[in-house]
């Protein structure tokens, strides 16, 4: 199996020109999923170093078989919030890059319940040993939790009927997998028969259990503040987002940064016509690049 049959890497040549690699860099991967990004970044840097994370177990060892001849790269499976005590004392990182989010592996085949589209139990941990799952999220979350959550990770303003349909069905019985989930969103909202609202919606709200789930708001803006402590002087880092909330945090810590970080592109870069066609993920990612001072 390559890495292109389970995810393609979405802004790949962007991304490549975005960090410009030289040979010596010592490149942080923090998201190294299947390695699509990776195996470019650690080509172009045959006397430096790759420490590529991922939190996800089958992420991590399908990278140590994948790369198993490199001398040069460290496969590390923890949460890229943890750089700060990962990344050995005075080692200096020069280039990094996240891809957030999940892979196209985790959503067609990882059976975790990440699709609305699949009847699975609804788990949605990236890292399978810790955390609460979706299920015991949407169990036990009060009202007020589950609107929060709704609002701040989906952009869903109008939840008021969904979470009280959440409520009224878990009190006769526990909500466990995707497609339970799903006719409750089909209750909560009027679609008028429009397949792309209806979507659209489920989309949203799988996205929001998925950002709560593995508090990923919590962890990248830990990481944007603790990776500066481990970067080079004029040492870039980018990071390719997928939705608005991931974007504006990036962009809002950044800006309370200011002094540590410069932006380098002042608009965010995005897929072209082209990409979009060969793969339609690739639609809303944006690319920041950022520079240490
Ligand atoms: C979009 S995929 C990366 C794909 C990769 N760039 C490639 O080309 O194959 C995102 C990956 O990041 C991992 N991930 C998400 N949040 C993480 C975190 N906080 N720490 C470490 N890995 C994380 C996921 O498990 C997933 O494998």
């Amino acid at each position: 199996m390559t890495n292109n049959d389970i995810h393609v890497p979405v802004l790949l040549q962007e991304v490549l020109e975005g960090l410009d690699i030289q040979e010596n860099d010592i490149v942080m991967d923090g998201t190294l999923g299947f390695g699509g990004h990776s195996s470019q970044l650690l080509t172009a840097c045959p006397k430096g170093h790759l420490y590529g994370f991922d939190k996800d177990r089958v992420a991590v060892d399908f990278c140590e078989e994948k790369f198993k001849d490199a001398k040069h790269i460290s496969v590390i499976h923890a949460n890229y919030s943890e750089v700060a005590d990962k990344i050995p004392e005075g080692v200096l990182l020069t280039k990094v890059l996240l891809d957030l989010g999940f892979s196209s592996f985790q959503l067609d085949d990882s059976e975790r319940g990440f699709s609305h589209q699949e009847d699975q139990d609804l788990d949605m941990r990236m890292d399978v040993s810790k955390g609460q799952t979706a299920s015991d999220i949407l169990n036990t979350y009060t009202p007020q939790q589950l609107s929060d959550m709704f609002y701040n990770f989906g952009d869903l303003t109008h939840n008021k009927n969904l979470v009280e349909n959440i409520l009224f069905e878990r009190r006769k019985q526990k909500i466990f997998t995707s497609f339970e989930l799903v006719e409750l969103i089909k209750k909560s909202y009027n679609f008028q028969s429009k397949r792309s609202a209806y979507m659209k919606t489920c989309a949203l709200v799988f996205q929001a259990l998925r950002i709560e789930v593995n508090e990923e708001f919590e962890h990248l803006k830990k990481f944007i503040e603790d990776v500066a402590t481990r970067m080079a002087p004029e040492g870039v880092l980018a990071i390719l987002s997928f939705h608005s909330g991931e974007d504006r945090l990036v962009k809002h810590t950044i800006r309370e940064m200011k002094g540590v970080f410069k932006k380098v592109n002042k608009h965010v870069i995005k897929a072209t016509q082209e990409e979009i066609r060969s793969n339609s993920r690739s639609k809303p990612a944006k690319l920041r690049l950022i520079r240490k001072l």
